[in-house]
């Protein structure tokens, strides 16, 4: 689909509206029929269509219900403008006009771009789409693109089996990354980082590890963005059972993140160096794998006992941290499909989050929100660490199950040092077994925008 301003196109299949609740649509057509005869309010969320046998250029007329005017925020303008989309998908509309009476720009474009994705490259038959919606009284469609691009790119990449999206491949891609500097790291070059290799042993895809750095002059801030990489989690020796291995090709939905975050960044030119960190590899139960009751030395130094390999993301993500905190960052953000209790606390809607700096989770949590995104605080009191303690070892990798997303949270900390840190579970919000709002089913892009607008925000 292709979005462009245009003020004068008007031979269209769908000319869609605005309407707020108590007021009049722009067009005395929409009024006569929507309003007068019909009675429609101009309810946020609900749409209204009809033909214009024509009386005006377009064949037909949508009218996108608003709700109240005092109640519109961006997260409205999006919401407009994907089930506008939805919408023109089903009737097989193939150009539209938006003449919407507000300017939302951006998350008209991004709502838009979302409803229009599909992951058909593996069809034969390809999904319905809209090919051109002209924008009416916009001014710069640049930001909303770049955002979409890289929601599509992390969408892509997380949908892809796993046969395809392996460590090798999401190092290939990290290197091919426009103006981003990558190093990639092959088993030999870290071997003080005894965890991560530990959960990639079993594999016989080999593990990477790929630092992308971003840089500008004069940066205002340094952050660290570690994307958990674990392209299968099979569960390894505590295998998983098949309903709960099925979608675990999504188990790299940070990494792809990560990925596309920092995809966007030559064209944003942020004032802020941004780091992007993914630990890739398998969680494979190969003969080489390594077993529960095994002792694993993280780069810090730390000894951690293997309790259930299954556990093996918050693995990953130590020796990642370790690594983060030795770059002399001001911030280091993880984000990790990490723990099934954050879906059972939280749902598929809402990712969490915790750490250990107030004023950075409340930043993201408001972000978040702006950005169309839901994240929720949980809690992280140390005694959360009583049921990691182990009789041979600094720790280990699981405790009680209750308070799980907690516990993998106060696991993480053991492994940062001297930052502000924050941890995002997007365990439900990543990967959705059935569509959802704007998304279909599959990989959501969950933390793109949140983390594109909170590096836009320095
Ligand atoms: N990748 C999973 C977490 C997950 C679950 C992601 C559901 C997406 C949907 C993670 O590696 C895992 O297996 N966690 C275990 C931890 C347990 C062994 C302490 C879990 O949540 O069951
Ligand atoms: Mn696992
Ligand atoms: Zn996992």
């Amino acid at each position: 689909m292709d979005i462009t301003i245009s003020n004068d196109a008007k031979d269209v299949d769908v000319l869609v509206i605005s309407m707020f609740e108590g007021e009049k649509t722009s067009q005395e057509l929409a009024n006569e029929f929507a309003i007068g005869q019909d009675g429609f309010k101009g309810e946020k969320g609900k749409t209204y269509l009809m033909q214009t046998y024509g009386k005006i250029p377009a064949k037909k007329i949508l009218i996108a219900g608003c709700g109240k005017r005092e109640d519109f925020t961006e997260n409205t303008a999006r919401e407009v403008a994907y089930k506008a989309v939805k919408k023109l998908q089903q009737i097989y509309a193939k150009t539209a006009v938006f003449d919407f009476d507000f300017d939302y720009s951006k998350s008209v474009v991004i709502g838009a771009m979302i409803a229009d994705y599909a992951f058909d490259k593996y069809k034969s038959e390809k999904s319905t789409r809209v090919n051109t919606i002209y924008l009416k009284n916009a001014q710069d469609l640049t930001e909303g693109k770049i955002f979409a691009k890289a929601l599509k790119f992390t969408r892509d990449l997380a949908n892809e089996p796993a046969s395809y999206a392996t460590p090798t491949k999401l190092a290939e891609i990290a290197q091919s990354l426009d103006g981003i500097e990558t190093k990639v790291y092959d088993k030999s070059e870290i071997s003080d980082m005894g965890a991560f290799l530990a959960v990639g042993q079993g594999s016989s895809q080999p593990p990477k590890f790929i630092h992308m750095k971003y840089t500008c002059e004069n940066p205002k801030k340094r952050i660290a963005l570690i994307g958990k990489g674990i392209c299968f989690d099979s569960g390894g020796l505590d295998l998983k059972p098949p309903a709960s291995m099925l979608t675990m090709r999504d188990d790299m939905s940070g990494a792809a993140c990560v990925l596309g975050v920092m995809s966007a960044l030559k064209e944003l030119m942020p004032q802020v160096e941004v780091h992007g960190i993914i630990a890739a590899c398998e969680n494979m139960p190969g003969s080489n794998a390594y077993k529960p009751g095994d002792i694993l030395k993280a780069k810090n130094g730390k000894t951690i006992e293997v309790d259930n390999t299954d556990a093996e993301g918050r693995l990953t993500l130590a020796d990642a941290l370790c690594y983060a905190c030795e770059l002399g960052v001001d911030e280091v953000i993880d984000i990790a499909t990490l723990t099934g209790a954050c879906v059972v606390a939280l749902g598929t809607q809402v990712s969490g989050i915790m750490g250990n700096d107030d004023e950075l989770i409340q930043n993201l949590i408001n972000t978040a929100e702006k950005s169309g995104e839901r994240f929720w605080k949980l809690p992280m009191f140390k005694e959360y660490f009583d049921s990691l303690k182990s009789d041979i070892a600094d720790m280990k990798n699981t405790g009680s199950r209750q308070g799980g997303a907690s516990i993998a949270g106060i696991f993480l900390k053991e492994f940062v040092k001297d930052v502000k840190w924050a941890h995002i579970d997007i365990a439900g919000t990543a990967f959705l077994e059935k569509p959802q709002g704007e998304f279909i089913k599959g990989a959501s892009g969950a933390g793109v925008r949140t983390l594109l607008n909170h590096i836009l925000a320095v």
